[in-house]
């Protein structure tokens, strides 16, 4: 036998038993397939993605084919923002917007709307006369009216719900002082609420902020939510965007604030989940304003060629906890959706520091599940075993 032929032979042999075995593993595939989200989750919450305008239009064929596969609901990342679909004046942009409720709708998702008035990505004419002054408050309301009954009013029976007005609070819990604010004055947001209404009667209108996990800001949004609904506006959903950190908000905290919602009688969604684990830039800030920036350097970007496991594992526990509570409160929590399909899409790859490299979601960037992901599967399957009540407070 020659040296070669001693090598070839324990070789051949393993390929043999390889071969051999394939089958036996291509049926226990068969038996236990690839975890799907939105299976996982059936019954217990819609689960759902922020998609751009690649995934829209199908050129991010990879992103496209998950959000398929394992969401059932989408918001749009920019699409129906006021400075894309409204951006002078007279003229509406919808072939983007048409395209994403199109998409929605040939693949079965549940379509959301984001956002109608908002202070960010809101062309500065809105707020302003012919003169550049400061529009009045009837010219104001006008506008606002028509943006609403133009954009709702296309989609009207297609988008099952929108977030009619996002982060009108302070940290404070105070009313931010927007333009919105400042010109209209505090019914801005009832009135935003009646033409979303009259533009689509049978839509779920809902009430986005972000770290209302916070007391203080909390107790403003449930302030809030009560005196909307003391002058009749029913407001079906409070959401949390759930831009998390791996250390903000405790799940306690979590748990508390969807109980909060939970006592007024609506329901709670949490409608941008990502979690961050890269270093603040700010180290105390626990907000998503997206008017914040901050420079850049290598150490604000750690993890640019890889992300080492002992984070990976981390993120996922945190994913773990996080879905332990919104499982629990099933009933109350009526959707979860993502802000962005997998990682290389994230918004936080430049927010708010530019370039760095982010690993806030459950895919990585070339669309596979991460530890986190199995944590998600996990979590969904042991509240399926343990069979909690639902929880309707
Ligand atoms: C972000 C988008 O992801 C970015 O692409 C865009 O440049 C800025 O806005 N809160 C919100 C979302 O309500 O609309 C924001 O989306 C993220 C914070």
């Amino acid at each position: 036998m020659t040296r070669t032929m001693k090598w070839i032979r324990p070789l051949a042999a393993a390929a043999l038993a390889c071969a051999l075995a394939a089958p036996a593993l291509r049926a226990q595939q068969k038996q236990a397939p690839a975890p799907v989200l939105k299976q996982e989750l059936r019954g217990m919450f819609l689960i759902g993605a922020a998609i751009n305008l690649a995934q829209i239009e199908g050129r991010d064929t990879q992103g496209s084919a998950l959000v398929r596969r394992e969401f059932n609901t989408i918001s749009p990342e920019n699409v129906l923002k006021w400075e894309a679909v409204h951006p002078k004046p007279d003229s509406f942009a919808f072939a983007a917007p048409d395209r994403y409720v199109a998409f929605g709708q040939k693949n079965g998702l549940v379509v959301i709307g984001h956002t109608l008035v908002w202070h960010s990505q809101t062309p500065r004419w809105v707020f302003q006369d012919a003169a550049g002054q400061p529009a009045s408050r009837d010219t104001l309301l006008a506008r606002m009216r028509h943006h609403i009954l133009t954009v709702v009013g296309r989609y009207k029976g297609r988008i099952k719900g929108w977030d009619v007005v996002n982060e009108a609070l302070n940290e404070d819990g105070t009313l931010r002082p927007s333009p919105w604010l400042k010109i209209i004055g505090e019914d801005y947001i009832a009135q935003a609420f009646r033409f979303a209404h009259e533009a689509d009667p049978r839509a779920e209108l809902y009430y986005n902020d972000y770290s209302l996990e916070n007391a203080a800001k909390r107790a403003g949004a449930v302030a809030l939510i009560r005196k909307l609904q003391a002058v009749g506006i029913r407001v079906a959903a409070v959401g949390l965007q759930g831009h998390y950190k791996m250390g903000w908000p405790a799940p306690a905290a979590l748990d508390s604030t969807i109980a909060a919602f939970a006592a007024l009688g609506v329901k709670v969604n949490i409608t941008e989940l990502d979690v961050d684990v890269l270093p603040p830039a700010r180290p105390q800030y626990r907000g998503a304003d997206v008017s914040f920036r901050a420079d850049t350097s290598s150490a604000l970007n750690p993890y640019a060629r890889a992300l080492p496991d002992s984070v990976q594992q981390a993120l996922a526990r945190r994913y773990a906890d996080i879905f332990a509570v919104l499982l629990a409160r099933r009933g109350v929590v009526e959707r979860v959706t993502f802000w962005g399909v997998d990682d290389a899409d994230s918004w936080l790859n430049n927010w708010p520091v530019r370039g760095r490299t982010s690993y806030p979601l459950l895919f990585d960037r070339a669309g596979q599940p991460k530890a986190a992901f199995d944590a998600v599967v996990e979590a969904a399957r042991r509240a399926r075993a343990a069979r909690q009540p639902t929880s309707s407070r």
